[in-house]
């Protein structure tokens, strides 16, 4: 069973707050969705698996853990996912980085993908997809689509945003109900167009003040 999870630390539930008001400037806004993304990361990585070494200290030998298994890929979805790749690499500094260009149509609200690449062994990484934005769920399916073609299978990614709505998330569940679902809050519900309510308005704009 897949997870789905709220991560409400106080220093999160602070920082969100902060992100959300309007009149945070856009070097205020991409500081922040850094450093939520970093508290993020650190849930995401919970479950990594580790294996022993033998180290010695200036005081003795000692046998420790170190990370093991699978190497991983951040796939950001463009634009605003490029926002949070640095917080993920901070704490995963050997992580590759693959690109998903998408945006979704004003009207339709239907993710129209325009760029993909990935390291070649995508297939044998396990894969966080990183957006602030979970909304109708439309980009982060088509996203996974994309991963699934190029033959990495669903149990390994992981999606992680910064704001969800009920209905992008249970559109994600549906559609891929083997993938672990990270958010920094749940929000209550889209707008009619497509917006997340209470949210934080378009995050791509707001990181890269094209407003
Ligand atoms: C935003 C956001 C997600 C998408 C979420 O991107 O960053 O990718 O919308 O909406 P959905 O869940 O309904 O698909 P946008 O299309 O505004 O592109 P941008 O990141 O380039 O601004
Ligand atoms: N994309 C955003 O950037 N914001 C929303 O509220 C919904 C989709």
């Amino acid at each position: 069973m897949s997870k789905f999870v709220v991560i409400d630390h106080p220093l999160v539930q602070h920082k969100m707050a902060m992100l959300r008001d309007k009149n945070l400037g856009t070097k205020g806004f991409r500081e922040l969705v850094n450093e939520i993304t970093m508290f993020l990361g650190y849930e995401v990585t919970r479950d990594l698996s580790v294996e022993d070494i033998e180290i010695e200290t200036p005081l003795m030998k000692t046998t420790q853990k170190v990370i093991s298994g699978k190497k991983l890929a951040i796939a950001p979805i463009l634009r605003a996912g490029l926002g949070m790749v640095d917080g993920m690499l901070l704490l995963m500094p050997a992580a590759k980085v693959g690109h998903i260009g998408m945006f979704r149509d004003e009207e339709t609200l239907e993710p129209q993908e325009y760029f993909f690449k990935m390291p070649q062994d995508i297939d044998e990484r396990e894969v966080i997809v990183v957006d602030p934005m979970l909304a109708t769920g439309g980009s982060a399916i088509m996203a996974i689509d994309s991963l699934v073609k190029r033959n990495v299978d669903p149990e390994n990614v992981k999606f992680v945003c910064l704001v969800a709505a009920p209905e992008g998330v249970k559109a994600l569940q549906a559609a891929y109900p083997q993938v672990d679902i990270f958010t920094a809050a749940l929000d209550e519900k889209l707008n009619e167009d497509g917006y997340i309510l209470p949210g934080l308005g378009d995050a791509g704009d707001r990181l890269f003040g094209t407003l």
